[in-house]
């Protein structure tokens, strides 16, 4: 496959799981605010519709086009998405495209080593969807550090937590790394892009954390499991910024992370069926499990 192809293909499977990733961070902070910040409610609210009509245009270029290992994957979409959409749009009133889920899920894939064939406007689609995608995600980023600075200095309550914010800024972060990487531009080699698994471990035991912190205390079984997923991430964390064994922390991150994925999605399961007491919205639970079912595609690969 040419270098073409590779372009193509990686960007739009990146812009599949990463546009849907930012639509919903933009959901989860909008909807997080009170009255005194309907201007951010509002803003929260453009940038969702902004991110639905990127990833809109990433689907309509991907049939036939990205892999069928990333379509089968479950980071784009799971068997719980579309009835976490449906069930979070009832439970706090915003409106979610739901078409654009059955949409990704009619994508036909194409086999990793089959040939694309690349017309040069479909790369110059591909090229124009980069640009606006690093626009828009560069906005985003500015947004989410504003919020960050306004709850760290005491000047602006939202339900979502500090780390959160924190968390979902360096998602972004790394969406943007990837699209300068893909567009040849200079802060190619971004922190973000040099230790994935690091990136990932981090980001899955943060999960764990917000977990642990949003269920009702008196769910105190799935409590203690998230604390032990939270320790088990630490330690691998830990282990691996002194540790030189590249494949043992590739084995342990795997099996924990299936672990965590498994964990993950009895928890949608629950909170979709009413039989977990929490502050999670569906559509949160879903959105961590696609996270762990893409780093479990990365750590397969
Ligand atoms: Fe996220
Ligand atoms: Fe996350």
């Amino acid at each position: 496959m040419d270098r073409t192809q590779d372009y193509i293909a990686d960007s739009l499977e990146l812009h599949l799981f990463f546009a849907r990733i930012m639509k919903e961070h933009a959901f989860f902070l909008k909807v997080g605010f009170l009255p005194p910040n309907t201007n951010l409610a509002k803003e929260g609210e453009l940038f969702l519709r902004q991110f639905e009509g990127l990833l809109s245009r990433a689907i309509a270029l991907s049939d036939r086009v990205v892999r069928c290992c990333v379509l089968d994957s479950g980071e784009l979409f799971t068997e719980f998405t579309d009835r976490a959409e449906c069930q979070t749009q009832r439970l706090t009133g915003t409106m979610i495209d739901s078409g654009l889920t059955a949409r990704t899920m009619r994508l036909k894939g194409r086999d990793c080593n089959a040939e694309l064939c690349v017309s040069q406007d479909l790369a110059q689609q591909v090229r124009r969807l980069n640009r606006d995608g690093l626009r828009l995600v560069e906005r985003l980023i500015t947004f989410k550090e504003r919020l960050l600075c306004g709850v760290n200095s005491c000047s602006l309550f939202t339900s979502n937590y500090p780390l959160f914010i924190e968390h979902i800024l360096r998602e972004a972060r790394l969406y943007r790394a990837h699209l300068m990487r893909l567009e040849g531009l200079a802060r190619c080699s971004g922190q973000e892009l040099r230790d994935s698994e690091l990136f990932w471990n981090r980001i899955m035991m943060e999960h764990a954390l917000f977990i642990r912190g949003l269920l009702d205390p008196s769910e105190d079984a799935l409590i203690n499991t998230a604390d032990d997923f939270a320790a088990d991430y630490k330690r691998l964390l830990d282990a691996s910024a002194s540790a030189n064994d590249k494949t043992m922390r590739n084995c342990s991150a795997l099996d924990l992370t299936q672990k965590f994925r498994d964990f993950k999605r009895t928890g949608v399961e629950g909170i979709e069926a009413c039989q977990i007491r929490s502050l999670i919205l569906p559509l949160l639970a879903d959105h961590v499990l696609r996270e762990a079912n893409h780093y479990i595609r990365l750590l397969e690969a």
